[in-house]
């Protein structure tokens, strides 16, 4: 498809570049926070001020390998920052469309700042729990505006790349967080608010970042600033003739202004497609399990046999492989495009999480370890894993809900894939320990079913987006597909009406 559409002049010009660097660094946020909960809900300091009972329980864990750590209060420390970032994504589609993507992008850093600083100086429960619900509203904020904002002011010919800077900025947070777990794991008894307060370090630089970067030329002309509209198209083009490209960000505003009430308009027929796509490609990236793993390496590798220390590096190792992988979509995304990576890594994700059910449910009991030769297998596994995750539906889950609405529906519709995003990832904090617990290794068939399910979705429906313009989707993809065609048969008589 893409060679036939068009393409816009454009040059990378220093202040682009910093532009996706510095939004990028909500992705960092996003990724620090996820890296940092399992290593320090494996800390024993942690435990002791904050969760007693739980330590009490480790220290006499030799009865059963798989559910030393399962503890609903514990998982709420985990989970309580996705419910609060599940809320916040909505009011965040808000302020996007009201106010900008810059603006909510600032509002994100403000909330990340202070949740860090509250979470380390904690002293008591509430404390913690408030400190990563401040958090978690900073990361609806950030998931919505940032993967937006890349997409929106790169040009079309690279767009899956710059988007996939916000993954990569997850993969880096997720690897610092592993790093400084690592570290802190031996400061006593305080290393784990160095942990927690350290993500107000990146927080503020995204905040400085939020007033560097520019806003969004389709944000501004639907916001009525046509001049200024195009004064940020040259700019972020690096061109001054963008007359072309002008042009069609405001026939798609045109056409937004039509739609009275989008969130109206979001349930209407020929918005299901999308809406369909964006969150069902959540709900699969999350069942790819990759969060058991991400939370819980410490923990699960610890399960598997491997000492304290030995568990957080074995954890470092996969935040490695998870950054350096995503850059190979960033290479390969605009060329080979979405799908065949999605599918390429749907059977090598299949066969590694058999691979690992398999082993663990034949060699690991309830009690004692794995021998070392299997750990080690079981670490490769999980890399081998881990990498195709990274070049696919990691970046995917971000990247694709962000380039399949209408202007009208784009923000609105991206607040459900990123809700979704967070409704699951919460129920697999939730539940991971405790499926752990009851389906022991099986959980890993579990996740293989889904594995497969997501396949055969990619390849009966789920469309190209390489190389599409954004603001010419309906057009140039729904109503192309054989399947999701038959879903726009009468429309026309849906704008004006929501
Ligand atoms: C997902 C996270 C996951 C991370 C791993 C992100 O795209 O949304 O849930 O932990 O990738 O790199």
């Amino acid at each position: 498809m893409g060679s036939s559409e068009p393409h816009y002049k454009s040059k990378i010009t220093p202040y682009v570049f910093a532009c996706w660097i510095l939004a990028a660094f909500g992705g960092l946020m996003f990724g620090y926070d996820i890296g940092i909960s399992g290593g320090v809900t494996a800390m024993d300091d942690f435990l002791m001020k904050f969760f007693p009972h739980v330590h009490e329980r480790k220290l006499h864990a030799q009865e059963d390998n798989y559910c030393k750590y399962d503890d609903e209060l514990l998982q709420l420390f985990t989970s309580s920052l996705y419910l609060a970032a599940l809320i916040a994504s909505f009011f965040a589609s808000r302020a996007c469309t009201k106010l900008g993507r810059k603006p909510t992008i600032t509002m994100a850093s403000s909330f990340f700042v202070t949740g860090a600083l509250l979470c380390g100086a904690a002293e008591k429960k509430w404390m913690i729990i408030v400190g990563r619900i401040l958090f978690g509203i900073g990361v609806g904020f950030g998931n919505e505006a940032v993967p937006l904002f890349l997409t929106e002011i790169a040009p079309q010919q690279h767009r899956g790349a710059i988007n996939i800077l916000f993954q990569l900025f997850v993969t880096i947070g997720i690897f610092i967080a592993n790093l400084i777990n690592y570290a802190t794991a031996i400061i006593h008894p305080s290393g784990w608010r160095v942990s927690l307060g350290l993500a107000a370090v990146p927080g503020l630089v995204l905040f400085v970042g939020s007033l560097i970067i520019m806003e969004t030329p389709p944000s501004l002309v639907e916001r009525g600033k046509k001049e200024e509209g195009k004064e940020a198209l040259r700019i972020i083009r690096g061109v001054d003739d963008v007359e072309a490209e002008f042009n069609q960000i405001l026939a798609a505003s045109e056409q937004a202004k039509q739609v009275k009430h989008r969130f109206r308009r979001l349930f209407k027929q020929s918005s299901f497609p999308p809406l369909f796509v964006g969150t069902i490609i959540q709900v699969f990236q999350q069942f790819t399990g990759i969060n058991a793993i991400m939370f819980y390496a410490p923990v699960l590798f610890q399960t598997m046999g491997f000492r304290s220390d030995a568990s957080l590096l074995s954890s470092v190792i996969t935040g490695l492989v998870n950054v350096g992988a995503t850059f190979v979509s960033i290479y390969a995304v605009d060329k080979v495009g979405r799908r065949k990576l999605l599918l390429q890594a749907s059977c090598q994700m299949f066969v590694s999480q058999m691979a690992i059910g398999v082993i663990l449910s034949t060699h690991l009991q309830a009690t004692g370890t794995l021998s070392r030769g299997l750990a080690v297998v079981v670490v490769i596994l999980v890399c081998t894993f881990v990498m195709s995750f990274a070049w696919s539906w990691g970046p995917m889950g971000w990247l694709i809900p962000s380039e399949i609405f209408p202007m009208e529906t784009r923000a609105v519709g991206f607040a459900f894939a990123v809700s979704t995003n967070m409704i699951f990832t919460f129920v697999i904090a939730q539940a991971f320990l405790s499926m752990l617990c009851h389906m022991r290794a099986h959980i890993f068939y579990f996740f293989s079913a889904w594995i497969l399910a997501m396949g055969v979705f990619v390849l009966f429906l789920l469309p190209e987006t390489k190389g599409v313009p954004i603001d010419q989707v309906e057009e140039r993809l729904w109503k192309r597909h054989p399947v999701w065609s038959k879903f726009y048969k009468e429309e026309g008589s849906e704008y004006g009406m929501a």
